[in-house]
């Protein structure tokens, strides 16, 4: 598509709502809680602070910038802005199968929130004795098939939209969900908050136990960063596309990473208090969430049965929604690198996308019930793909982004991009700064976070 002919994003608010459309999803409200109880509360959350401000953001920006500057899908910028070198042509490939990969899990958990969104629409959350809230979660995901159908029943509806290629209906759809979400988990912190026994997890929260901090912390802090701002596999790269060479990206893509940050740090408050409030074990992994909200809906139910029922269907709902635009944006990398590359048609490519990721995701949804036994390393198949995306792959990806544009594009057009061509003072003032991070400090803690994966 020759250059004055790709789209725009309209204005800045427009390119802010976009990129957080693509960020916000399970990764906040399901990923981020657990992986605080998974390594040292408080101190993973400083940690993840430090990390999205020095060094993700860095690195979003330089995804931006590839994308702005070259004006073109994610595997070709890095071809053309390399003069076609056969190592960036072949590293552009990476970003088609990393987020094949991730949506076939993310839609496992995607369909744990379908079967608790009937629960909510049939009253069953709020009509539950609150002791008894904990043992559903197990219950649902050690069975075969129920879990396996809930997430291919997920993958098809999000690949269905795919291929309808409703993309603006469902964009606009997700801004009125996103603005929804947030007061839901508001209000669900509020009530969270005032649980009796809630109060050990707010200060799980505030209070750093430093004997906590390990190598790790840092491993999974980075990976759940770079997972939570779409980093690492060329989404960024492609909305970066689409942004007016005029914009400020400073403002847009600092205004991206804060309200995701804020997003999921309201998620852990409205989260760890109800599972301190419930009794449950702050490590207990990847179900944690749906171990833990069920009691707070269950709690309300027993004054509020009404209220209760009603907020546990909007609240489900929309994280429904939030994950099917998050896993849409995932789908549709594969598929339009299909008919691009092979000219295959949208149809056909979705089935084959489909048949890939429910395949993978099927394996990794039986991974909590039948075949929990079956350890790769120590992981079950869907730790290990979680872990291999997150902390392997989203960083590789990553790294090479800024090294793109650290070492690989002239210091010129970096300062070009980044200031929109002098057009904003400020910009002009902090780019050594911001040339700093991009160029040493932030390939160089990626690189030591990523070796540490390995020498734990
Ligand atoms: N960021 C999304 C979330 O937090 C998930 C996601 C969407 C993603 N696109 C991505 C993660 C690209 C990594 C790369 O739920």
């Amino acid at each position: 598509m020759a250059a004055e002919q790709r789209e725009k994003f309209g204005g800045r608010l427009a390119v802010i709502l976009a990129m957080a459309g693509s960020a916000i999803g399970l990764g906040n409200i399901w990923r981020f809680p657990y992986m605080v109880g998974e390594h040292g509360g408080a101190a993973f959350v400083i940690v993840y602070i430090i990390a999205t401000l020095l060094i993700s953001l860095p690195v979003f920006l330089s995804e931006v910038m590839i994308g702005r500057r070259s004006h073109t899908n994610a595997r070709d910028a890095f071809a053309r802005l390399s003069r076609h070198h056969p190592f960036w042509k072949a590293a552009g490939y990476l970003t088609i199968i990393i987020p094949t990969l991730i949506a076939s899990y993310y839609s496992v958990i995607g369909g744990w929130s379908l079967e608790y969104l009937f629960q909510s629409c049939a009253f069953r959350l709020s009509a539950m004795d609150p002791a008894e809230t904990s043992g559903i979660f197990g219950a649902f995901v050690t069975k075969s098939w129920a879990p396996v159908a809930m997430h291919l029943l997920f993958l098809l509806l999000t690949v269905g939209v795919v291929a309808g290629g409703v993309k603006a209906g469902i964009e606009k759809f997700s801004k009125i969900t996103l603005p929804v979400l947030f007061v839901l988990i508001v209000v669900i912190l509020v009530y969270s908050v005032s649980l009796p026994g809630s109060a050990a997890g707010v200060s799980y929260l505030l209070k750093p136990d430093w004997s906590e901090l390990t190598p790790r912390t840092f491993a999974y802090a980075m990976g759940q960063s770079f997972f939570s701002l779409s980093l690492g596999m060329g989404a960024i790269i492609t909305y970066g596309s689409y942004v007016n060479k005029k914009e400020n990206i400073l403002s847009t893509s600092a205004g991206t990473a804060v309200s995701d940050l804020l997003f999921a740090i309201l998620a852990g408050f409205a989260i760890m208090p109800a599972v301190f409030a419930a009794g449950i074990e702050p490590g207990a992994g990847p179900g944690l969430i749906f171990q833990s909200i069920p009691y707070v809906f269950a709690k309300m139910g027993t004054d509020l049965p009404v209220v209760s029922g009603i907020v546990s269907i909007l609240f489900f709902l929309t994280i429904v929604v939030a994950a099917m635009t998050s896993c849409i944006s995932l789908v549709e990398v594969g598929v339009s690198f299909l008919m691009e590359r092979t000219g295959m048609s949208r149809g056909k490519a979705c089935v084959l996308l489909f048949g890939i990721c429910g395949g993978l995701g099927v394996l990794c949804s039986l991974s909590f019930g039948p075949l929990s036994g079956f350890k790769v390393a120590g992981m079950t198949l869907f730790d290990l793909f979680d872990w291999v995306c997150s902390n392997i792959l989203l960083l590789v990806m990553g790294l090479l982004a800024v090294v793109f544009v650290g070492w690989i594009l002239p210091r010129r057009v970096v300062h070009d991009e980044f200031t929109s061509r002098n057009r904003y003072a400020f910009n002009n003032r902090i780019f050594p700064v911001v040339w700093f991070l991009i160029k040493w400090i932030a390939p160089v803690a990626v690189l030591i976070i990523f070796l540490t994966n390995f020498i734990l």
